[in-house]
């Protein structure tokens, strides 16, 4: 009886797990990098390419230099400088705040440790991390803590150049342009002009729309929803003329707590249908990691800067091993 319902059970499991069904990965098996997430305030993709405001704007179009060649390991000083709403200072003079509305006792950066794998059918990536003691910004009531990962097929160029600011823009909801209006992430060329201020609301005719998304220039997110003690919830969509759900999610989210660490893990299938990042051995990609930690929703969250992903081998950031 024993024998029989322990040779039932896997079965059983695999009948009512949530997305798709894939073998149980060894982690501990997988080597990690360390990846740096820091709170970024009010910088928007408009603010980073503003030279008055951000002075590596000018590097950056003129000489080719992404956001990670500069700050690639001073993200801890980064978010303690924006996190407390104060003024900035730097060997070469004062910055003003880029945080108007602080959260009081917010930690200003969160250490991950992040691992891609794939089995061949499956894509798989886990993150390690402690949160340290967030307060409760009472933004999102649902959910303590959002766990997110952004993919590109490397066809998006300020994707690949500097991550998730591609997608942040100085009038989405919360930012400084905004007016108050709430406005989702988009990508920059799907809108007909960019300004100081953003994209506004006036996009790219239908044609080039359809165009620029037939070439890949889009953005897939997979989003792990958690609260200690109960099942991580899975969502995920696209980003290219605005944030767009897809529901049902193809994702599957898992997520453990344990001696304040969190441990997730967010796998898909490999082949993705239409607005959806198909992934294959030896193909190039471009990933952006991002934490909303203490019950904060919209652009009160952690970021990476941008790093690159292979399938199987390859001399990028991360490989997705095969296990
Ligand atoms: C050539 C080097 C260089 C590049 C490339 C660069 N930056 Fe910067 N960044 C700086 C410097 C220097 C500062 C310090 C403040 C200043 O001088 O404006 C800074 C400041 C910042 C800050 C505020 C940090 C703080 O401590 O307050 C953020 C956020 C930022 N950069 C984001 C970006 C993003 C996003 C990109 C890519 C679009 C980028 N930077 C590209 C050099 C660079």
């Amino acid at each position: 009886m024993i024998i029989r319902s322990l040779y039932l059970m896997p079965a059983l499991a695999a009948l009512f797990a949530a997305g798709p069904v894939h073998a149980a990965v060894d982690w501990g098996s997988v080597p990690g990098k360390d990846v740096e997430l820091f709170y970024p305030g009010q910088s928007s993709f408009e603010w980073a390419m503003t030279a008055g405001d951000m002075s590596g704007a000018t590097a950056f179009r003129a000489e080719g230099k992404d956001c990670g060649v500069c700050h690639i390991g001073e993200e801890k000083d980064m978010g303690a400088h924006i996190v407390g709403g104060k003024a900035r200072s730097f060997k070469t003079g004062e910055k003003p705040s880029i945080e108007p509305s602080p959260i009081a006792g917010k930690p200003a950066s969160i250490s991950a440790t992040v691992k891609f794998a794939n089995d061949g059918t499956n894509l798989m990536v886990h993150i390690d991390f402690k949160e340290g003691t967030q307060p409760n910004a009472k933004q999102d009531p649902a959910f303590a803590t959002k766990v997110t990962v952004m993919f590109s097929a490397a066809k998006v160029a300020e994707f690949n150049r500097m991550g998730c600011w591609s997608a942040c823009h100085d009038d989405a909801s919360a930012m400084a342009g905004s007016g108050g209006a709430t406005r989702t992430k988009y990508l920059p060329r799907t809108h007909a002009k960019l300004t100081r201020q953003g994209g506004g609301d006036a996009l790219k005719p239908a044609d080039e729309l359809a165009k620029l998304k037939a070439d890949g220039y889009f953005l897939e997110y997979w989003q792990a929803r958690v609260n200690q003690g109960a099942p991580a919830q899975a969502a995920s969509g696209t980003v290219f003329d605005k944030r767009t759900e897809t529901k049902p999610s193809p994702v599957a989210a898992e997520a453990t707590f344990a001696n304040g660490a969190w441990s997730v893990t967010l796998t898909r299938k490999m082949a993705g249908g239409a607005d959806a990042v198909s992934f294959a051995s030896g193909g190039k990609y471009q990933v952006g990691i991002a934490i909303h930690s203490g019950y904060t929703a919209q652009r009160f969250h952690y970021v990476s800067f941008e790093r690159s992903l292979v399938l199987d081998s390859g001399a990028t950031d991360f490989v997705a091993v095969k296990k």
